[in-house]
């Protein structure tokens, strides 16, 4: 509005400057408003980036025993792929082999919805059933060392169980020239890579006529109570002279009984995995003969395979780990290298 009275000039001033400062203030208020969302949105991408850096997935590792040295390996190389691949890996399940707790940790791991779960397939009725209706969830499941192969896991990486069996024959045939009364002391009757073990070992020594297997007893894949079934082998059975353990700790058991009856020239030891201790009745010479797994080395490929199916790169059904024959002429000066088998 313009006045036209004597004070016209004045009003004139006065208007421009309110129109000026409008404009001042507007252009204030935007420079302000451009300013803070550039913040913002600045603020909005480092946060962005943070959360790229944030682990990309969980993942749980069910073993049948915590606290077991053999797993303790394969902990190991899962943790470290985790490291290197930026995922959290949790260990965890029964401190001692129980397979109620096994199956509950699976159930609650499996409630809690992680990305995937490795874990072992004990057993044909308890767990694959489980492993299915896990896997139904959307989750996927791998199995490590024991395979459930008839459910729907995605995948396995392990030993292959029945071959490792068949190899701790032959060599029992060739060590005892084809005679030999054998014990035998496996983990349980009911695991399958137990059963696969056992069965592989009567396979391969079926047709040597002077190779008798004359007992068999469960260890529940402990050290004493594979000692106990040694000692009690010892006294009922006094015309064995050849063990076989089927599981970590069942040779260390039999090679304390034997050095305790110092039997040791008279017993011929094949036991499993090159772990510390069996490793240290190697070198004494009580354990004869190991079959070396790669523990670290399936717990490794565990969690690379596990990325690659979650990311949509194809996994193979099967990965089977090597597995052989090691005498304690094949020890090297350093046995910590075949303890890690750090696959890098
Ligand atoms: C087997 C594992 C088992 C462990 C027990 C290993 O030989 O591969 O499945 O849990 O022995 O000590």
């Amino acid at each position: 509005m313009r006045y036209t009275n004597a004070f016209n000039v004045e009003v004139d001033f006065i208007s421009k400057f309110l129109y000026g400062t409008g404009m001042l203030l507007f252009l204030i208020t935007f420079s302000l408003t451009c300013y803070y969302a550039y913040q913002i949105f600045h603020f909005g991408h480092k946060a962005e980036t943070a959360a790229n850096e944030a682990p990309r997935y969980h993942f749980v590792l069910v073993p049948e025993e915590l606290d077991n040295d053999y797993w303790r390996l394969v902990e190991n190389g899962a943790k470290k792929a985790a490291k290197d691949l930026n995922v959290v890996l949790e260990y965890i399940g029964p401190i001692q082999a129980n397979t109620e707790e096994h199956i509950k940790t699976l159930e609650m791991s499996a409630a809690s919805r992680v990305d995937g779960i490795l874990t072992q397939g004990l057993q044909e009725e308890q767990f694959t059933p489980l492993i299915n209706q896990i896997v139904e969830k959307g989750i996927p499941v791998i199995t490590v060392d024991t395979d459930a192969a008839t459910s729907k896991r995605l995948s396995y990486v392990g030993t292959d169980n029945y071959y490792s069996g068949f190899i701790a024959g032959q060599a029992l045939i060739e060590d005892t020239g084809g005679k030999a009364n054998v014990a035998i002391i496996t983990g349980n009757f009911y695991a399958s890579h137990q059963q696969l073990r056992v069965q592989g070992f009567k396979d391969a020594t079926q047709h040597a006529k002077g190779i008798n297997i004359i007992t068999i007893e469960e260890s529940n894949i402990t050290r004493a109570r594979a000692a106990e079934a040694a000692n009690k082998i010892l006294k009922e059975h006094p015309e064995v002279t050849a063990f076989y353990g089927t599981s970590a700790l069942d040779g260390i058991g039999i090679a304390q009984v034997v050095e305790h009856y110092q039997k040791q020239d008279q017993i011929y030891i094949l036991a499993f995995d090159t772990i510390e201790d069996t490793i240290h009745y190697m070198k004494k010479g009580t354990i004869d003969v190991s079959v070396m797994q790669e523990p670290y080395k399936m717990g490794y490929r565990a969690v690379q395979m596990m990325i690659d199916l979650i990311e949509g790169r194809s996994v193979p059904n099967t990965v089977h780990t090597e597995t052989r024959i090691i005498r304690a002429s094949d020890l090297p000066l350093d046995s910590k290298s075949i303890i890690r088998m750090d696959p890098s």
